[in-house]
C-alpha cells in the first residue's frame, strides 16, 4: 500500500507514520527527517535548504522531488511505502504522478491551528537519533533524555513560536490545496486529530483498512 500523511506541521503525521509503518511493515519516507539528516551531516543539499528550514519556508520542489526520487527508486519501497511531508505543493504531486507513483490512499491529519501551536512548543526531539517526544503527551521515562538510544532531548530550532506560525501561513497558503487535489481522485480520507495520540491512531487504522 502506498499512502501519503497530509496535515499542518505538528499535526501528527509523523507520529501516526511511524505507527503505521510498523504496522503495515512498510517504511515512512519523511522529507524533513531526510533534509535534518543532510543538515547534521553538512552535505550540500542539507546546506541549501537550512535558511528555508529555519524560516519556515518550503524548501524549493526541485529539490525535495529528487529527494523523493532516489529515495522511492530503493529496494524496501518496492512493496509500499507511507510518505510524511511530501508532497506539499501541487508542483510535487504532480511530479510523483509523472514518476509512475500510484498512490492509493491520503490521510487527512485534521487539527486546528491553535493546538498545534501547543503541541510543537512541547515537542522533544533526540539531538543523536531524531524520536520525537513531547513534555505532556509522549513523555520520555527519564526526563530529558531519549528512550531509544539515550541521546539528549531538544528543542526543534523551527518549533520556535513565530517560526510555527509562519509554516502554518505556508501549509494554508501551499500544502492545503492539496485537499481538493486529491479529494477530486477519490484519494483523500480525513482523519480527525484527537487530544490522545492512540486514539488519532484508532481512527487512522479504520480509514485505511476501510479503504484497503
Ligand atoms: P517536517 O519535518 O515535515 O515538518 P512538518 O510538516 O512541519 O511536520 P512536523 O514534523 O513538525 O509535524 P508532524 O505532523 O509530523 O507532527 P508530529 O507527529 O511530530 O518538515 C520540516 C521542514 O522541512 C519544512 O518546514 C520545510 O522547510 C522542509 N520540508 C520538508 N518536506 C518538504 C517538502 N515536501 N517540500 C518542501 N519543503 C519540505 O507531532 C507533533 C507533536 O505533537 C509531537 O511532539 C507529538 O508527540 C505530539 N502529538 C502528535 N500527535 C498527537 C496527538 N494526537 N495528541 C497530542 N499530541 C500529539
Amino acid at each position: 500500500m502506498n499512502i501519503i500523511f497530509l496535515g499542518a506541521p505538528g499535526a501528527g503525521k509523523g507520529t501516526q507514520a511511524e505507527i503505521v509503518s510498523e504496522k503495515f511493515a512498510i517504511p515512512t519516507v519523511s522529507t524533513g527527517n531526510i533534509i535534518r539528516a543532510a543538515l547534521k551531516n553538512g552535505t550540500e543539499m542539507g546546506l541549501k535548504a537550512k535558511s528555508y528550514i529555519d524560516a519556515g519556508l518550503l524548501v524549493p520542489d526541485d529539490v525535495v522531488i529528487g529527494i523523493i526520487r532516489e529515495r522511492l527508486a530503493e529496494d524496501d519501497c518496492k512493496n509500499g511505502f507511507i510518505l510524511d511531508g511530501f508532497p506539499r505543493t501541487i508542483p510535487q504531486a504532480e511530479a510523483l504522478e509523472e514518476m509512475g507513483v500510484v498512490i492509493d490512499k491520503v490521510v487527512d491529519i485534521d487539527v486546528a491551528d491553535e493546538a498545534i501551536v501547543a503541541r510543537l512548543s512541547g515537542r522533544r526531539v533526540c539531538k543523536s537519533c531524531g524520536s520525537s517526544y513531547h513534555i505532556d503527551y509522549k513523555k520520555p521515562a527519564v526526563d530529558g533524555v531519549c528512550d531509544v538510544c539515550g541521546g539528549e532531548l531538544i528543542q526543534r530550532a523551527d518549533d520556535a513560536p513565530e517560526t510555527v506560525l509562519n509554516r502554518l501561513h505556508v501549509y494554508h497558503e501551499q500544502t492545503e490545496p492539496l485537499k481538493s487535489y486529491y479529494a477530486s481522485k477519490e484519494k483523500l480520507v480525513t482523519v480527525k486529530g484527537q487530544e490522545k495520540v492512540a486514539d488519532t491512531t484508532a481512527l487512522t487504522l479504520r480509514a485505511l483498512e476501510e479503504q484497503a
